[in-house]
């Protein structure tokens, strides 16, 4: 019987063990998580979600505080459309987090970051060329763009001279969207070195309707291969949504896949950047605890857990001090789902929001607790301490279990 060891994925003069950690915004995927997996030999990612907030709280720089005051004339008016970041600071701080990141890295496997093009503040087009050319200068290994279909990406960087070397990844839900993404990128010259399937049961945003529930993660990953192999493109494949176990994954390298890309196992890992109170509900959920909603601001739905912090949560939007959602416009839903319910209870103190989230905050603050559909076997993953809380375990142990695992079994920690 077969296990991850015995294959090893490819990316041009690369060659990793095909185990590639996604990214999880908003540093629920740290450096620190993304270096290990580099080390043991894999592909980490850090995520660009925020990397301004999360610059403050990991290396003591004032971007928000900044900002806030910057723009504290307008906390109260409902038309964001002033609230802009600053290019310069934003690039500084991609520089910052990505460089120190980049320092650190040890071992053989690759430090990749996770770039949401949703993340639209205020002025989609900049800010992401922005995070894309600070990111390149500051070496990192491979940029995964997610959360959006990504047609005018590559054009953003092609005159950067790490376009051609660097490795760039897509993360399509139908061959429909692959086949657009390569369609409008394809003046640039340049294939993408991996494709991410990424299926239903996946945690964070869905690239699936409401009826997500439907589509297979296997049929689309075939869909996709046969296509890529009739048109005579070699393009590494990497699915990822709800692969659990060792065996799971070798069953997606048995089908033609390049490597897998997982997540929710390594919510509860030490190297994670959830609270610990936090990865004590990912262990504890039931399967009828976890829902896929439309609470999210970008239009997505979104798989979380129902005790959710952020769910009806009614604060006053946040865009001043952060404002990743705003659109061109200056737009977020969550401001519209905000005025509307102000304007129907006007005399509440407090206001509860069940449509839509102020997810800026909630996903700064660790309140909106995304997680993947098989979220409910976490607890299958670890042994429970005597206060009856469960072991938090390390990102070695998720990773080893992955690559070494057979039979669809699950190593528990040592005793
Ligand atoms: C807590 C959490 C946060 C996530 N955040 C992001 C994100 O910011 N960007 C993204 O592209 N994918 C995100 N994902 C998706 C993962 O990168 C990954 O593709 C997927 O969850 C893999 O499925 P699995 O969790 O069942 O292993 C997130 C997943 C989880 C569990």
């Amino acid at each position: 019987m077969k296990r991850v060891d015995d294959f090893r994925l490819r990316l041009g003069s690369h060659e990793v063990v095909p185990i590639m950690v996604g990214g999880m915004g908003v540093d629920i995927s740290t450096a620190e998580l993304s270096l290990e997996a580099a080390r043991l030999g894999g592909i980490g990612h850090i995520s660009d979600a925020m990397i301004p907030t999360v610059s403050d709280r990991r290396y003591n720089t004032k971007y928000v505080k900044n900002k806030l005051q910057q723009y504290k004339f307008n906390v109260a008016n409902s038309d964001k459309s002033v609230v802009q970041f600053d290019l310069g600071l934003l690039a500084e701080a991609t520089a910052l987090h990505v460089g120190k990141t980049m320092e650190a890295k040890r071992g053989p496997g690759l430090v990749f970051i996770n770039c949401m093009e949703k993340l639209t503040m205020n002025a989609p087009k900049d800010t992401l060329r922005v995070r894309l050319k600070a990111a390149l200068d500051h070496g990192i290994d491979g940029i995964t763009l997610a959360a959006g279909l990504h047609l005018g990406s590559f054009a953003l960087i092609q005159d950067h001279p790490r376009f051609n070397d660097v490795k760039l990844g897509i993360i399509v839900s139908s061959l429909r969207a692959l086949q657009l993404f390569l369609k409008k990128n394809a003046r640039t010259g340049r294939l993408p070195d991996y494709v991410v399937v990424e299926g239903p049961l996946a945690g964070g945003h869905l690239g699936f309707g409401m009826d997500w529930a439907k589509y297979d993660l296997a049929a689309i990953v075939i869909e996709i291969r046969d296509w890529l192999k009739a048109e005579q493109l070699d393009i590494p494949l990497i699915p990822a949504g709800g692969i659990f176990t060792g065996t799971d994954a070798v069953n997606f390298l048995e089908l033609g896949a390049a490597g897998v890309q997982v997540a929710t196992r390594f919510t509860v890992t030490q190297e994670c950047g959830l609270p610990e109170n936090v990865q004590q509900e990912y262990f504890k959920a039931g399967e009828n605890d976890i829902e896929v909603n439309q609470t999210s601001p970008t239009g997505y739905p979104m798989r979380m857990l129902k005790n959710s912090p952020s769910i009806g949560d009614g604060i006053r939007p946040n865009c001043e001090a952060y404002g990743y959602l705003l659109d061109a416009s200056g737009n977020c839903q969550y401001i519209e789902a905000y005025n509307r319910e102000v304007a129907a209870h006007p005399d509440a103190r407090r206001i509860k929001v069940y449509d839509k989230t102020c997810l800026c905050t909630h996903m700064r603050n660790f309140e909106c607790w995304t997680c993947g559909h098989y979220t409910y076997r976490l607890k299958d993953t670890t042994r429970r301490n005597e206060d009856g809380s469960y072991r938090i375990l390390t990102a070695e142990h998720v990773f080893h279990d992955y690559q070494y695992s057979t039979d669809g079994s699950i190593a528990l920690p040592q005793e």
